[in-house]
């Protein structure tokens, strides 16, 4: 019988085989180590969509526990994150109620903060964070141990939340140096926004790490170890055609794993080259539902004219000819290159040039009804018909 299919093709899920990780896990477990006045104590992790974030994030997370720390986390998607943070301290300071200094309890009563019998789940305790996280604090350093806060999806949080919680990790883990470290993640959109924004300090602060894409060593052993484990082989040709079909781009890797173990006869045994051409172009399939749909969705009808001019080339465009395609500046097109780049539909591939990010994306646009529309509406449809090739001006 086959066994199930090793590879995790879903947001947030982790991966058989984490690759290329060891570096930023391993910083920021040396700072943990080290404490409050390591860089990256208070860290942020940045990254487009499916590189990996939540999963590094997770895994930070189970590191902590393994070293005996409390773990406080939250995703900051929904408004009401300072109250979610909370109460998830609170049930690390009911469990450990009885063994609470009398100074400490004393200050949770001050604010008013029940905890134990007395502990009201429906309290809203976004005002009282600071109170709640630096009692947790000060008794875990009695007890010579220590806790890590962890926020994803920094980039959709509410700006007034994020700046009462940057204060209040700013008294407990800077000022007071407690032992409370803190990893946030989102995208990198964050740069022109939180970061950009003066009165988020703590944020700005922040040791920064990138998780991007892996480089072709981290691509192939994420690819084929997951298949080595299970006992199948994989021919170096047909690890080369996974790695070379994922671009090394991590949600890429599942799902051409994923879809490479399915069209095998018997995966546990081998996975043949066939295998991994068959399920190479379900990955493509899949890649554009799961991540490009979303992310064209989320862009204003402008950014969306771009990258349909975009997608008249067949490979890298010039921002001439985008600028020129759109009747607009090159001013304007720059902007638009910025934007596009932070959302992770296109990547940098020099100041006059641009190109799409992720495998697949040109091929997804073409076949949209909405190109057609826009093609048509900047007068584009006859330069397609020629087959690309576009005099530069
Ligand atoms: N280092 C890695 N090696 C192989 N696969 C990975 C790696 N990191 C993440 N993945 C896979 O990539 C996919 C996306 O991971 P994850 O959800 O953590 O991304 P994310 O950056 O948090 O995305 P988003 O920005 O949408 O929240 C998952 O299927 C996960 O298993
Ligand atoms: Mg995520």
């Amino acid at each position: 019988m086959r066994s199930a299919n090793p590879f995790a093709p879903t947001f947030g899920a982790l991966p058989p085989v984490l690759a290329g990780r060891a570096d930023v896990i391993g910083d920021i477990a040396a700072a943990w180590e080290t404490g409050p006045t390591h860089p990256g104590y208070t860290a942020l992790l940045l990254g487009r969509r499916g590189t990996g974030k939540t999963v590094v994030l997770e895994e930070l997370r189970a590191l902590a526990q393994r070293q005996g720390w409390l773990t406080v986390s939250a995703a900051a998607v929904t408004p009401g994150l300072l109250n979610r943070l909370g109460h998830a301290a609170a049930e690390h300071l009911n469990r450990a109620a009885e063994a609470l200094d009398a100074d400490l309890r004393g200050d949770l009563a001050a604010a008013g903060i029940g905890v134990g019998a007395a502990y009201d789940p429906g309290a809203d305790l976004a005002r009282r964070l600071a109170t709640v996280l630096s009692v947790l604090a000060e008794h875990l350093d009695r007890q010579g141990a220590g806790m890590a806060v962890t926020v994803d999806e920094l980039h959709a949080g509410q700006t007034d939340e994020l700046r009462t919680l940057g204060i209040a990790l700013q008294d407990v883990t800077r000022l007071a140096q407690l032992p409370m470290a803190f990893v946030g993640a989102g995208l990198p959109v964050l740069e022109d926004t939180l970061l950009s924004d003066e009165s988020v300090t703590f944020l700005q602060r922040c040791g920064r790490y990138e998780v991007g894409f892996l480089d072709h060593a981290a691509a192939r052993t994420a690819l084929a170890e997951p298949i080595r484990q299970r006992g199948g082989r994989m021919s170096p040709e047909a690890i080369d055609h996974a790695t070379e079909a994922a671009g090394g781009y991590p949600f890429m890797v599942q799902l051409v794993g994923f879809h490479s173990w399915e069209a095998a006869a018997e995966p546990d045994t081998a996975v043949a080259l066939s295998d991994v051409v068959e399920g190479a172009r379900a990955a493509q399939q899949h890649i554009g539902q799961l991540v490009i749909a979303p992310l064209w969705r989320d862009q204003p009808a402008s950014a969306r004219r771009f990258l349909a001019a975009m997608a008249h080339d067949d490979g890298d465009s010039l921002l001439a000819d985008i600028a020129r395609r759109m009747d607009v500046t090159s001013g304007y097109v720059s902007v638009y290159r910025a934007r596009l780049i932070k959302s992770g539909l296109v990547a940098d591939v020099g100041k006059r040039t641009v190109a799409f990010a992720l495998p697949s994306t040109r091929r997804w646009i073409r076949a949209l009804d909405e190109f057609s529309y826009i093609s048509e509406s900047l007068h584009l449809t006859e330069e397609r018909n020629v087959g690309f090739t576009l005099p530069h001006d």
